[in-house]
């Protein structure tokens, strides 16, 4: 559990470079605190006890302004920024690493039971005011712009923003920048602030390098992949020449 306040943490200290302390964190940042009373609410309602979740909601929605519905299934390091205004339906899924900023609507179309709202995929960045509407999916790494309104899905890697959104950049440069996080985070570099655009050489130079190290990672595993093909070969060969031919 407490790895767990402890990531909350790290990924407000990740994105936001407005903080100045773990205590600032722990009592000054409203999408911190909603989270932790998300996780109680949650708790609740998967245990059937739907109106106490319920209660913990709005309460978590009466001191932060951010209303997350108990049924609502969040990632790990999720980032609620700012928060005000935030509204997080019942079928929402997120994925681990998403960030959200203030007036955030992530709500349903629909007013059939089922899933009714969207599932965002690990990484994805929404714009503050940004309205995703839907039971679609935001693919991994994807970008929603500010004050955008989001009515189908939207591929991992993409940028989308505008009313009804459209898309304005997709594939490479923003699943690339998702690509070298992950990595960077794996082997314990911290990537704050890259992206696609940094003109720094410094920058270049470290991506270059991100870039090299997940080939060679790629190329490791294709490596084992036919040792333990041939590994297996090897086996079957001489299994059959140790059976006996019968014919003496
Ligand atoms: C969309 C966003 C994530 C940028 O993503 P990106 O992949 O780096 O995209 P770019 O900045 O290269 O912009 C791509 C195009 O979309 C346009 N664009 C970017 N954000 C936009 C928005 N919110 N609404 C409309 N158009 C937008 C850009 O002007 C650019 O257009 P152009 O190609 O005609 O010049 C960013 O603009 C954004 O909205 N971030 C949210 C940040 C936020 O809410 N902060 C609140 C802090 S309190």
């Amino acid at each position: 559990m407490f790895e767990r306040f402890k990531e909350d943490i790290q990924a407000i200290r990740d994105r936001d470079p407005a903080l100045r302390g773990t205590w600032e964190a722990v009592t000054a940042y409203p999408g911190l605190h909603a989270i932790w009373i998300h996780r109680l609410a949650h708790g609740l309602w998967n245990r059937r006890l739907y109106w106490l979740g319920r209660m913990f909601s709005h309460f978590g929605r009466w001191v932060t302004g951010i209303e997350i519905h108990p049924g609502a299934q969040l990632g790990r390091r999720f980032f609620i920024d700012h928060g005000l205004g935030v509204v997080i339906g019942e079928t929402t899924v997120i994925g681990n690493d998403c960030t959200i900023y203030q007036g955030v609507t992530l709500g349903g179309t629909s007013w059939s039971p089922g899933k009714r709202h969207p599932t965002l995929e690990d990484d994805v960045v929404v714009g503050a005011g940004a309205k995703v509407l839907g039971p679609f999916t935001v693919g991994k790494g994807a970008r929603i712009g500010s004050n955008a309104v989001v009515v189908k899905e939207v591929p991992a890697g993409c940028t989308a923003v505008g009313v009804p959104a459209k898309l304005v950049k997709c594939g490479e440069a923003n699943a690339q920048v998702s690509d070298r996080a992950e990595l960077a985070q794996r082997i314990g570099f911290d990537l704050y602030g890259v992206t696609a655009e940094m003109p720094d050489p410094v920058t270049r130079g470290i991506e270059a390098m991100l870039d090299h190290v997940r080939e060679l990672e790629k190329q490791q595993a294709e490596l084992r992949a036919l040792a333990e093909r041939l590994e297996k070969q090897i086996e079957a060969t001489s299994v059959a020449a140790d059976r006996p031919t019968g014919t003496g």
